[in-house]
């Protein structure tokens, strides 16, 4: 009897712990009941589309931002997300509505941002929907993209003018890349592949220090010579500045995955150790908002770091061998729960019914210190929706 009962007290352990395998350490399902719940809030508080939502101030007002802004396309991508999981034709609706609103961002040529602006809505939209109005709309935004490579430098310029130089290049830029891979895709113009693959190379050569850290921006001349390395939202230009690191990081897994070159495998490898392994990087792993912040532990996080970071290094672990696997499988897990629990994931009716509290944005610049950003909450639900996919194995 006693031989029984051990029997089957295991087979019992055995079950439990494989429920919860399988179900992961995150509710995804009650996350998103939670997230639907907060943007339908948010949606009725803030109607009008000629304004994306950014933010939202102490005062319990938003701060907007117009479509130019580089952020103009992350709320309709995560009206996308909500729609992903739920598959509740309200959410497309919305989704759509939000995306269309940043349309006109297709003519535009000034900024290196494009990729977070169209294809963050409209790939998505297009990758759910197959909507055919949104493929002209993406094919025009890549080729003004397009018109910031000059190839006497090598590397596609970010802004127009940054301190009076005129070609700076920021790691951010890296995220532009798979808007671009998707315009060869679809388009059959390899011309967007090639410029991506030199952006990467210049970038993994220049903006890189040897302990696999990135500088925030590079001055770049012609001939591809970088004349200065500085920072713009970093605590120094030596500093690794939290989001810089996990741009880079989501690029090179990005750019391994539509490539199937080793050498920026081995880059998103040296560039998770770099961030996995550093010695400020928290319990919680939602890393301060820079890495080198001179007041450590007393500076503010940066859940969006987290966010972003969470989502490569979940990809990565897919590229990687076993014990490397499991490890950033970890990591990336743990920022999810960290963000998925109150110290970071707001109530509902709190934080202006954004999702992720405690980001900052610009810190030297005294702007968005630690409150919620749209992006945040962009990189979170498309974390959510990895996680379910790798826990389920969908
Ligand atoms: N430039 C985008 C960012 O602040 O991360």
């Amino acid at each position: 009897m006693n031989k029984m009962k051990t029997k089957l007290l295991t087979i019992f352990m055995f079950l439990i712990s494989l429920n919860a395998f399988t179900q992961g350490k995150i509710d995804v399902k009650k996350q998103f009941e939670l997230a639907t719940a907060q943007y339908e809030l948010l949606l009725k508080a803030h109607p009008d589309t000629n304004k994306t939502p950014q933010s939202f101030k102490p005062d319990g007002t938003y701060s907007d931002r117009p479509t130019e802004w580089w952020c103009s396309g992350f709320f309709g991508g995560s009206l996308w997300y909500l729609y992903e999981y739920t598959k509740e034709e309200k959410w497309k609706d919305a989704a759509h509505l939000w995306t269309m609103a940043v349309q006109s961002e297709q003519y535009n040529t000034r900024t290196h941002d494009l990729g977070f602006m169209l294809y963050c809505p409209f790939g998505n939209g297009y990758r759910l929907t197959k909507n055919p109005a949104y493929p002209p709309i993406m094919l025009k935004g890549a080729e003004s993209l397009s018109t910031r490579f000059d190839p006497e430098v090598g590397v596609i310029k970010s802004w127009d003018n940054f301190k009076g130089h005129t070609y700076p290049v920021i790691i951010d830029n890296m995220m532009n890349l798979e808007f671009l891979f998707w315009a060869t895709k679809f388009g059959g113009n390899k011309k967007y592949y090639d410029l991506s693959v030199k952006h990467a190379d210049a970038t993994l050569k220049n903006h890189y220090r040897k302990d696999n850290s990135s500088y925030h921006v590079l001055l770049y001349e012609k001939g591809g010579k970088v004349s200065k390395k500085v920072t713009h939202q970093g605590a120094a230009d030596e500093s690794a500045w939290a989001r810089g690191q996990a741009w880079g990081l989501y690029g090179y897994v990005v750019m391994y995955r539509e490539t199937q070159n080793k050498k920026y495998l081995k880059q998103a490898i040296k560039i998770a150790d770099f961030i996995i392994n550093h010695p400020n990087l928290p319990a919680d792993k939602v890393p301060y908002w820079d890495f080198n912040a001179p007041k450590i532990p007393n500076e503010e996080r940066d859940a969006s770091a987290a966010a972003i970071t969470s989502n490569a290094l979940m990809e990565l672990s897919t590229y990687v061998k076993k014990d490397k696997q499991k490890n950033y499988f970890e990591v990336a897990e743990q920022m999810l729960v960290s963000l998925s629990s109150p110290a970071y994931r707001a109530e509902l009716n709190e934080n202006g019914n954004f999702l992720i509290k405690h980001c900052v944005g610009h810190k030297p610049g005294n702007s968005e210190i630690d409150v919620p950003l749209v992006y945040a909450d962009y990189y979170y639900l498309e974390a959510l929706l990895r996680y379910d996919t790798l826990i389920n194995k969908k």
